[in-house]
């Protein structure tokens, strides 16, 4: 038997409600797989700010730390909006993504047969899209210095954030994203804003110089003004992406929405070692927040990456990943992926069918 200790982080709107669901599914498939996972709950974003007035306690880094994985649901919401910033439950997600040195994030857009109708987009258009957005996590604008709001001379006020790389932050996550072509297509297309920032000519520079090591790789560049809009106009172009922090907010937002909903999105955020940290795309979703109407699957398929690429238990993401698709054969859908004559099930519903087909 394996064991494995996770650090849970439910967060605030719908992450617990999603979470709840995600450890039911994970306690069967543990007992399914002769797994052993102790599950330990922490404090992060709005939650841990109502309790200890900071949006990520100490304890909480130590708890993660201390564990082979971090499953996270979601942060946020209307209540802590205007609070300064190092108040705010987004600092305590970014402080938790640099304190465990998460600097790749993979986030895969696949599209599913059984979904095709939910995408906003034409069946032929989005028909057989299998993208992996590999987005850098821990630099860029949103970490670079200076940043803040100063004063003037003139008394004027002054906001400034820094778009920065390193060369060596550069290599590493070129690095994690030219061997995660190697494992797909083959195919990298850099994303980038190299006709107007110097950042992005570093970046592109890097990119190009790293090349030669990855002969396999067919490694191709793009401005990320024409890949926002070529991610609508022709996903299937793409295989593997990689970009930058805010490029890839951005676009992993508008790919999700290529696989029918933002509420089917997984990702995964790694560093050089355990623990990664598993989050789904998208956010607290306070809109729908308590009402039962979230979807859990890009929770679900989160534990999934999980086990795929922080636990190295890939038989038990396989049996995660085959139940998503059942329920969904079986027509189980959440009001974001509805469509007609399927059958009309709420958060905690589509646990239920997920724990039924397992
Ligand atoms: P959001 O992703 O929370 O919601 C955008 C829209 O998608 C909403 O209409 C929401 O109802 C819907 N949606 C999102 N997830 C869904 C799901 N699982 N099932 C069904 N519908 C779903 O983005 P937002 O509204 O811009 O942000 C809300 C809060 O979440 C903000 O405080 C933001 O900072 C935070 N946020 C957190 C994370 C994170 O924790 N990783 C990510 C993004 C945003
Ligand atoms: C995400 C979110 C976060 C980000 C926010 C909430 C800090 O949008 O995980 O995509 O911008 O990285
Ligand atoms: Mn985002």
């Amino acid at each position: 038997t394996n064991k494995y200790s996770i650090t849970l982080l439910p967060g605030d709107g719908i992450g617990p409600e999603i979470m709840a669901v995600t450890v039911d599914v994970l306690k069967v498939i543990a007992q399914q797989c002769d797994l052993e996972f102790s599950f330990q709950e922490a404090l992060i974003g709005g939650a841990a700010i109502d309790a200890t007035d900071t949006p990520l306690p100490t304890e909480t880094i130590e708890k993660c730390r201390q564990s082979d994985a971090v499953l996270l649901a979601a942060i946020g919401g209307y209540k802590w909006d205007n609070l300064p910033r190092e108040k705010r439950p987004e600092t305590g997600l970014l402080g938790i993504r640099a304190a465990l040195g998460l600097f790749a994030n993979l986030r895969p857009a696949t599209i599913l047969p059984q979904l095709i109708d939910a995408s906003s987009l034409k069946k032929e258009v989005v028909e057989g899209v299998d993208i992996m957005v590999v987005r850098e996590l821990t630099g860029g604008i949103y970490f670079g210095q200076p940043k803040g709001i100063f004063t003037s001379e003139t008394g004027e006020k002054r906001g400034i954030n820094t778009m920065a790389y390193t060369v060596s932050e550069i290599d590493r996550i070129a690095k994690v994203a030219f061997e995660t072509a190697q494992k797909r297509k083959g195919k990298l297309c850099s994303v980038d804003k190299a006709n107007v920032l110097d950042v992005s000519q570093l970046w592109r520079d890097r990119l190009n110089a790293m090349a030669s090591q990855y002969p396999d790789v067919e490694l191709t560049h793009m401005y990320v003004d024409n890949a926002a809009m070529q991610l609508v106009r022709n996903p299937k172009q793409f295989d593997t992406i990689v970009t930058g922090n805010l490029f890839g907010d951005i676009l992993s937002d508008a790919a999700a929405m290529l696989t029918g909903s933002i509420g089917m999105l997984p990702s995964a955020s790694l560093g050089s070692d355990r623990p990664g940290l598993f989050e789904p795309v998208h956010g607290s979703a306070p809109d729908i927040a308590g009402q039962d109407k979230a979807n859990p699957l890009a929770q679900v398929l989160s534990a999934a990456m999980m086990l795929r690429y922080g636990l190295n238990e890939p038989l038990a993401a396989d049996k995660i990943e085959q139940a998503v698709l059942k329920v969904l054969d079986l027509g189980y859908r959440t009001g974001d992926i509805m469509s007609e004559g399927c059958q009309a099930v709420g958060c905690q519903g589509m646990g239920e069918a997920l724990l039924k087909v397992l």
